[in-house]
């Protein structure tokens, strides 16, 4: 399969959105995970890592990487966490252009090389195929919190032995990049469909703007019961062609930063670059159907029916309802204020308490009680 090369141009800007995404979520991830596990190593893996920059200097996943992890320097110094990282690319040209970017970057930032002499940082480089490395760096995934980045050309490494590998790791988040369109392309030729078992037929039945969502919901059906994983989608349009991110973890917490990250890339939908379900349109009144409820509106309107119907009874179910549906805490805040409000319910606090910290550290759970 012909693949375009990343770096022999200036990135995109769908590729910027991918590399954003990427990076605020390491910029979530990092302090929670310093903060939690003092004097212990947590990993970061980049394991499609590239070159460091594009042609015109911008900085691309392993330099956007090191800058947060620059960012975290007090607090990794007071909890003596350290900080591990494997870049890994496969080109062997690429691979030095890569050692000698972050290399540099780090010598010429003291707060990174000051980590790197006290212990508190280091980086392993690694100039091989995901195929090869994967199995070899499972143990030390399994044994330390870690964040994995697969940027992949294509989709071959979503394959079951990756995927439901990944799916047995309770300390694992993953960020999954591929080009679901390739599964149009290729999805019916042999190789393709041994590596990955998704029907393409029932793929072709939603409009082809909803291929990634698509191709995501097939994965989820793959990930056995017993596992606590769930994947969250971003689809990113790049001309006619679709990609996207698929984002991976087996914790609330997780889920819930995931989720701001991807809101605050797109406050219409929170999975797309673009207005994938019209919701700008559906603003307007339409003659036949009335005004058509926009994606919150529509899972506030569920929350409500689920709380009113007593099947939601607390703070607890209405947050785990909320992440399920890849929604933020403050969309379901919103209604149920609305709902105390206008009469429906009561209940005994000031707020409605649909949040992480209260509910899963501070152990807060409050019902909705709905009026007589
Ligand atoms: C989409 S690019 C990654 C871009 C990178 N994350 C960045 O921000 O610049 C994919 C990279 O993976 C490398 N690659 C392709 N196949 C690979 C494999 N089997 N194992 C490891 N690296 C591979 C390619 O050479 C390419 O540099």
């Amino acid at each position: 399969m012909a693949t375009i090369d990343l770096h022999q141009k200036p990135f995109d800007e769908a590729t910027i959105t991918k590399l954003e995404i990427f990076e605020n979520y390491a910029k979530e991830w990092l302090p929670t995970f310093i903060m939690s596990y003092p004097n212990s190593d947590l990993w970061i893996f980049d394991f499609f890592a590239g070159t460091g920059y594009d042609i015109k200097g911008v900085p691309g996943s392993p330099i956007r990487i090191l800058q947060q992890i620059k960012k975290q320097t007090g607090n990794i110094f007071n909890k003596r966490t350290k900080i591990r990282v494997c870049f890994n690319e496969f080109e062997e040209y690429k691979y030095k252009l890569l050692k000698d970017a972050t290399e540099e970057f780090i010598s010429n930032d003291n707060d990174l090389e000051r980590l790197r002499n006290n212990n508190l940082l280091s980086i392993k480089y690694r100039n091989s195929d995901f195929a090869d490395l994967f199995p070899k760096t499972i143990s030390t995934i399994r044994n330390s919190p870690s964040l994995l980045y697969l940027d992949q050309n294509g989709m071959k490494f979503l394959a079951d032995k990756y995927l439901l590998t990944l799916a047995e790791l309770p300390t694992t988040d993953f960020l999954y990049y591929l080009s679901s369109s390739y599964f149009i392309r290729f999805g019916d030729t042999i190789p393709f469909q041994t590596n990955l078992n998704i029907d393409i037929e029932r793929i072709k039945e939603n409009p082809y703007k909803h291929i990634h969502k698509s191709i995501l919901e097939q994965l989820r059906e793959r990930i056995p019961i017993e596992s606590k994983l769930k994947l969250y989608p971003f689809t990113i349009k790049k001309g006619r062609n679709i990609y996207g991110i698929i984002f991976g973890a087996s914790h609330p917490r997780a889920f819930d930063k995931f989720l701001k990250t991807a809101w605050d890339k797109n406050a219409l939908n929170g999975e797309a670059n673009f207005d994938i379900d019209d919701d700008s349109n559906k603003q307007q009144l339409d003659l036949f159907e009335g005004q058509l409820p926009t994606k919150i509106e529509f899972f506030q309107n569920n929350l409500k029916d689920l709380i009113i119907s007593k099947k939601i009874t607390t703070n607890k179910e209405a947050y785990d309802y909320t992440l399920k549906q890849g929604h933020l805490d403050k969309h379901a805040n919103e209604i149920i204020k609305q709902m105390k409000k206008d009469g429906f319910i009561q209940y005994d606090a000031k707020s409605p308490m649909v949040n992480y910290e209260q509910i899963y550290q501070n152990k807060k759970i409050i019902e909705y009680h709905i009026t007589p």
